[in-house]
């Protein structure tokens, strides 16, 4: 049973039909999810994997392979074009031809590298593998779109039905004031390519100078950047609002916005919410799903030229669909 915002991604979706790598064939639950999304149109999924061992799992679920593509890469007509597309990218950065051959077998690797000749609008991986494992070859190949800001991620967190930003919880450990800007403002165009409003809150323990320390004043200096960023194409045309340093209830909460920030237009109103470090939105994007009871979607990536996605490794089957869909959306969108 999916929920009513998971619900609406998927309608979404289906609306412009992507075709959407899936790298962990091995996994039961990816194969379910691949199975899910054909089901309900959200994508064309390509399962990399072992063909027998997939065709016998649907065989024993009495299922419908129908509108899967399944390729091995090991026998794949297109790897010696991967391996070499591979391997320009990255001999000046020293790969060898035989550390490419390696390299283009591993499945993160074969997918990114599918996406990148054109072959796939996306990919979702991270069932069984760490964030670095499915991200570094996101990074090495498929890059940043603006080349001046990083790649960052985010989650959107759904509150009693309402979605907001949290980001980043999963990608830049120790941002600086100009990537911690960075975040705010791709975090930013998240939101509204995911139809939740730009107001950003740049959150710290102070509000507005009521709180002392060079941690504070990094998240003010961060806010004042990104306001600069905001005047530039295409980000002036979008409407987005940013304010900071914020604490999160001054952020959230009307009233006590009122009090500590009054002259804000974000505070009271932050659908986007922009945390200091890694540390920070990690333990907060846990903390609200686990004792708060948000739905949590996420890490997704942004600021890459085409979407990859990583999953949790306790992903349950309606968390890889929700990603599949999250990840087509982003590719329409692209
Ligand atoms: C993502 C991550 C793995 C990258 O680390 P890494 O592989 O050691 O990164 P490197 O510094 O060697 O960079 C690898 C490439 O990615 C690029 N890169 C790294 N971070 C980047 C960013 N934020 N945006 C754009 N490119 C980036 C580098 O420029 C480099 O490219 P190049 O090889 O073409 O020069 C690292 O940031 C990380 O571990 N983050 C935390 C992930 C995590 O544990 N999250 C919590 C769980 S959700």
């Amino acid at each position: 049973m999916l929920s009513p915002y998971l619900s609406s991604l998927v309608q979404r979706a289906s609306q412009d039909v992507k075709t959407i790598v899936l790298p962990e064939g091995e996994d039961e639950r990816v194969l379910q999810a691949a199975y899910l999304a054909v089901q309900n149109n959200v994508a064309k999924p390509i399962v990399l994997g072992n063909p027998i061992q997939i065709k016998d799992f649907f065989a024993k679920k009495g299922w419908s392979l129908d509108g899967i593509e399944v390729i091995e890469p090991e026998k794949s007509e297109h790897l010696a074009e991967y391996t070499n597309l591979l391997f320009e990218l990255r001999k000046a950065k020293g790969m060898s031809e035989d550390e490419a051959q390696k390299t283009a077998l591993n499945y993160n690797y074969f997918g990114t590298l599918m996406m990148k000749a054109g072959h796939a609008d996306g990919m979702v991986s991270g069932a069984n593998h760490s964030t670095a494992d499915t991200v570094r070859p996101a990074l090495q190949i498929i890059k940043s779109k603006n080349p001046n800001m990083g790649v960052s991620s985010f989650f959107i967190m759904v509150s009693s039905g309402k979605p907001f930003i949290l980001s980043d919880c999963g990608l830049v450990i120790k941002p600086s004031e100009k990537e911690l800007a960075d975040i705010a403002v791709t975090a930013a165009t998240s939101a509204v390519m995911f139809g939740i409003e730009p107001t950003v809150a740049m959150l710290s323990y102070s509000t507005k100078g009521s709180g002392k320390g060079e941690d504070a004043e990094k998240v003010r200096a961060a806010t004042a950047l990104a306001l600069e960023t905001l005047k530039t194409e295409p980000y002036n045309k979008l409407n987005i609002k940013i304010d900071g340093e914020l604490q999160a209830d001054a952020a959230l909460d009307m009233t006590v916005a009122s009090k500590k920030a009054p002259q804000s237009e974000v505070a009271g109103n932050a659908r986007v919410l922009i945390v200091p470090d890694l540390n920070t939105g990690n333990i907060s994007y846990k903390l609200l799903q686990r004792l708060g009871g948000c739905e949590a979607y996420g890490p997704i990536l942004q600021g890459l030229n085409a979407p990859i996605n990583d999953l949790s490794r306790g992903a349950l089957v309606e968390d890889i669909l929700g990603t599949i869909a999250i990840t087509a959306i982003q590719a329409q969108n692209k």
